[in-house]
């Protein structure tokens, strides 16, 4: 166990990240034991508002605080029109680049329903799947596939003419992603709602893609050596994401390339209630980096209206993660106290925000949160 304080790295980034992000520091601070906590909190302002005025992303010195940070908490970056000369949007380093240089190849994203969180379809607000039936961690490979910076475009005389993007799939990118699954499915409490089983799913386009063939045998091959009581299970992209919708019970550990995982998990924040309360991790050997899903929603940007759950996740999940890494019970409680809190404010059906019909603005959800962290019995 460490004693000193863990360093964590604030980038609120654009649009509603630095919303989200303002409400996970007060959580924070109410975590904060006797006032003193377990860590240092740092901010650093970046992405693309940030490059429209300073002409840069970021500056050096937010880079390197998230390089020797134990953990980064991302809010959200781009702005629509705000592009960087290569066409990628701008604030791209931040969470790209991030990836990337840091080498968080798992992308952690838990597809979890609590108990009172609506599903909005159709401009209802009802409960459509139940929560014992809701209960996945989609893990998704972060630093390779399509996203591989392989691409570029032929111009010829003056006219853009073709364009390609490379996906490519290697055999240590794989490998590491696919073990990361098995040992979540391995240390998890729960298995799949359906049946308690340990399964990992394995989704791929494996009938079709060579890349897909190769990450199917490779989790074959790591599942079967070094993971053999855990069951092997598989989907091609296509029909998941209708079993993940009828059948959302089956799942328990999902692993998949980096732009199906982008798309499997969007589709599967409908179960958790919506992108408002679905929140990940990018896990590396030396570091991390935590993230609502939701992106920086420039429609809402500056309304104090977004869903800020996904964040208090997040910042759940940064706790845990921070605190198992270094064996330090003062993360975990902190972790549980968090967890708890949200899971009771979300049951008692009193802190929802427009995306779960309610009234509340994030701010509100934010004093909510606050509160029960305050006033719980220890
Ligand atoms: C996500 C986002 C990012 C991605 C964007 C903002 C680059 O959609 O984290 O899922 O495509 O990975
Ligand atoms: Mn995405």
């Amino acid at each position: 166990m460490r004693s000193s304080r863990h360093r964590i790295v604030l980038l609120p980034g654009d649009g509603t990240g630095p919303e989200v992000v303002a409400q996970a520091r007060r959580a924070l601070d109410a975590l904060s034991e006797n006032g003193s906590a377990p860590w240092n909190l740092e901010e650093y302002p970046g992405g693309a508002t940030y490059y429209r005025e300073h002409g840069k992303e970021w500056e050096p010195e937010a880079e390197a605080a998230a390089h020797a940070a134990d953990a980064v908490l991302l809010g959200a970056v781009g702005w629509p029109g705000v592009n960087l000369p290569s066409g990628d949007i701008a604030g791209a380093a931040l969470v790209l680049g991030l990836r990337r240089d840091l080498d968080l190849y798992a992308n952690v994203r838990p597809c979890r329903l609590y108990p009172g969180v609506l599903h909005r379809i159709s401009g209802e607000f009802k409960q459509v799947w139940s929560p014992d039936k809701v209960d996945m961690v989609m893990v998704r490979e972060n630093t390779e596939g399509l996203y591989t910076p392989a691409r570029g475009v032929l111009r010829r005389g003056g006219t853009t003419e073709v364009a390609v993007d490379t996906r490519l799939i290697t055999k240590v990118g794989s490998e590491r992603v696919i073990r990361y699954a098995f040992e979540i499915a391995r240390r998890r409490a729960r298995g799949a709602p359906e049946d308690g089983a340990r399964r990992v799913t394995c989704v791929d386009k494996s009938n079709v893609l060579e890349g897909c063939r190769f990450f199917r045998a490779t989790f074959d091959r790591i599942g079967q050596s070094e993971y053999p009581e855990i069951p092997r299970d598989y989907a091609y992209v296509d029909a998941f994401t209708q079993w993940v919708v009828r059948n959302p019970e089956h799942y328990n550990v999902v692993v998949s390339t980096n732009m199906m995982g982008d798309i499997i998990t969007d589709l599967a924040s409908v179960l958790q209630g919506g992108m408002g309360f679905a929140a990940g991790g990018n896990i590396g050997k030396d570091h991390a980096m935590f993230e609502p899903v939701h992106g920086s929603a420039p429609k809402y940007a500056g309304k104090n209206q977004v869903n800020p759950f996904a964040t208090f996740f997040a910042v759940e999940m940064m706790l845990r993660h921070v605190g198992d890494k270094h064996t330090d019970a003062r993360m975990i409680r902190a972790a549980d106290r968090l967890e708890q809190a949200l899971a009771a404010l979300l049951a008692s059906g009193t802190a929802r925000t427009y995306d779960q019909g309610g009234q509340l603005s994030t701010s509100e959800v934010g004093d909510r949160v606050v509160a029960a962290l305050t006033g719980e019995k220890r």
